[in-house]
């Protein structure tokens, strides 16, 4: 299948690259073309995206940042990303060259425009921008804009505010539209903004410490609030790497109690789940399958995951955090 459909992976779409392009010191925009039958997102969504880095199939999620206006039209979606030095596929995405065939998921998420009749204030705390620019992209565009002020507090560090000519142009097209590009160090913590928008329902998209702020603040003035944020990282303890331990193993919404002396798949087939492998080994790749959340280690190398989703081998992976994988 791959010599008819290059870069063909069951259960996954393609997508052709259009372009890699530099919109600051480390934040970077990707357009892509998804295949025809790729399903339409809505605003807010995001994709899982796969890209072979070192020989290794490596996937990362990322927001997407443009509307589905702009896919209907231009049947183009957009990704923009910060570039993590030390990240499994950040780094290698500008090596991505245009009509090269990359794999993404079905758009997932409920991080979209809310239905309520109240005002809106989006909170976007640095790459948090993302969903907001895919909404307002959509929104404005079908007239929702129209009927409701929207206002938009947008933190990031000095000099690391993207697509401000994108925000302008959507203010200039509609006058209930309106933003703030703020930074913590002249501007203060996002609390300091939030008394004059009580009556708003509210969106936040951004780091953990942000979100847990406007929570706070928001259940102290009873306001309804959406969010989406960079979850905490698991921690890898030492006595997890060496002594034996229980963690757990969430799978297709179901929960089991694995250890972290077996591989991931033994304890499957001990607990009598479905699962597909071959080799038992590491090299036929048939136990493949994503893992949404948690640390494992590679049973042959010893080697760390990151907590990131990405794709593991069931045959030669142990927990040495909880995880949950999609099989
Ligand atoms: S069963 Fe073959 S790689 Fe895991």
């Amino acid at each position: 299948m791959q010599q008819i459909k290059p870069a063909w992976r069951d259960g996954y779409f393609r997508a052709k690259v259009v372009s890699v392009k530099k919109l600051s010191m480390d934040m970077l925009e990707v357009t892509l073309t998804p295949e025809m039958s790729w399903p339409m997102h809505i605003a807010g969504q995001h994709i899982a995206l796969t890209i072979e880095v070192n020989g290794r199939l490596t996937t990362r999620v990322f927001t997407i940042a443009s509307g589905a206006n702009t896919h209907q039209r231009g049947k183009r979606i957009r990704l923009v990303t910060k570039v993590k030095a030390q990240g499994a596929l950040t780094p290698y995405l500008h090596t991505c060259v245009p009509n090269q065939w990359v794999n993404i998921s079905a758009p997932m998420g409920e991080f979209v425009w809310p239905k309520t009749e109240k005002p809106l204030l989006m909170i976007a705390g640095g790459s948090g921008i993302t969903p907001f620019i895919a909404m307002l992209d959509d929104a404005i565009n079908n007239g929702k804009v129209n009927k409701k002020s929207v206002h938009l507090l947008y933190f990031a560090k000095p000099d690391e505010h993207v697509l401000l000519n994108e925000l302008t142009a959507f203010s200039e097209r509609c006058e209930n539209f309106t933003y703030d590009v703020l930074t913590r160090q002249k501007d203060g913590d996002v609390e300091a903004h939030l008394n004059n928008f009580a009556n708003a329902h509210w969106l936040v998209c951004g780091p953990h410490a942000m979100f847990k702020q406007v929570e706070s603040y928001a259940r102290k003035s009873n306001t309804s609030v959406s969010s989406e944020h960079f979850a905490a990282l698991p921690v890898v303890s030492h006595t997890s790497l060496t002594e034996s331990e229980t963690f757990s193993l969430v799978h297709n919404g179901q929960s089991l109690a694995i250890d972290n002396q077996q591989t991931l798949l033994s304890q499957l087939q001990q607990a009598e789940q479905p699962v597909t492998y071959g080799c038992g080994m590491g090299i036929c790749h048939q136990c493949q399958c994503v893992k949404k959340r948690g640390v494992v280690r590679d049973t042959r190398t010893g080697e760390l995951s990151d907590s990131a989703e990405q794709l593991i081998q069931l045959c030669v992976s142990q927990a040495v955090t909880d995880v949950e994988i999609q099989l």
